[in-house]
């Protein structure tokens, strides 16, 4: 579904991604794992457009990133939906109005149309949609705006979603509700999902496959079991930070 080539990206005079091979399975969620600052939300911005590498290519759904005009680029957005690191809802707008102003900017739906996808993509994600809809974002949890932000991801009907660490600074039980959200999604409609987690636990729970991401370039890439059984020095010590609690990796 999407492909990395030998993607390479500075900084200024640090280069960030030093030739990045990576391939993401359609209807699979892979994980992404790394050192924090190591270059892991440059990856996945990479895949939306929103950053460009200095070198390289990236493949969606069989179009080259670098040879798409606004057009491509605007119906990879559409197929392509995001879930930024720090939830980024309009603060100014209550729910509705947020998980609205997706479809109001990319579809033509008639008022009801429209009425009915957020009460759908909310129920969706386990809220109470004649409750939450005329609350503002301030008034609800970190969980519940993690909830919502996933709605308006949702409402485009996405093909493939990028979660950026959805669970940090959750409780347990919404980190729960999100991986089995992503899980579920997986299942029922085929969602292709791209998961950087620092919570490594969570992440062996919703993932197919993995990829490491260590001093610029990906060092491994499998499925579950053979990322686990991967003799690869950094894999092991990543994975066997969970019993002692990841200190130097995020
Ligand atoms: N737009 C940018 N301009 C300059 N430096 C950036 C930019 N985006 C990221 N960086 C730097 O690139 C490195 C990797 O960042 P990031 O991809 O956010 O890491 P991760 O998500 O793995 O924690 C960090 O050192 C960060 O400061
Ligand atoms: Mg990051």
């Amino acid at each position: 579904m999407i492909r990395f080539e030998n993607i390479v990206k500075s900084f200024g005079s640090r280069t960030i991604l030093k030739g990045v091979n990576l391939e993401i399975e359609r209807g699979k969620t892979t994980v992404i794992f790394g050192v924090s600052g190591g270059g892991k939300s440059t990856i996945i911005k990479h895949m939306v457009g929103l950053l460009k590498p200095d070198s390289g290519s990236i493949i969606v759904d069989g179009v080259s990133l670098e040879s798409a005009d606004e057009n491509a680029l605007r119906e990879i957005r559409k197929k392509v939906g995001f879930l930024f690191q720090h939830g980024a809802l309009f603060d100014s707008m209550n729910i509705h109005d947020n998980v609205a102003f997706p479809m109001i900017e990319h579809q033509k739906l008639t008022p009801k149309e429209l009425e009915y996808k957020i009460d759908e993509k909310l129920t969706m994600v386990g809220l109470e949609a004649s409750v939450v809809k005329s609350l503002y974002p301030e008034e609800l949890s970190g969980g519940m705006r993690k909830r919502v932000g996933l709605a308006r991801t949702l409402a485009l009907e996405p093909e493939v979603i990028l979660y950026d660490e959805p669970t940090s600074g959750l409780d347990p039980v919404t980190s729960d509700f999100i991986t089995q959200m992503i899980n579920r999604l997986r299942d029922e409609m085929g969602m292709t999902s791209v998961l950087i987690s620092h919570d490594i636990a969570e992440s062996f729970k919703a993932g197919d496959n993995y990829a490491m991401l260590f001093d610029g370039v990906i060092v491994e890439a499998g499925n579950k079991m053979a990322f686990q059984n991967s003799t690869n020095e950094v894999v092991q010590q990543f994975i066997n930070a969970r019993s002692t609690g990841p200190i130097a990796f995020h």
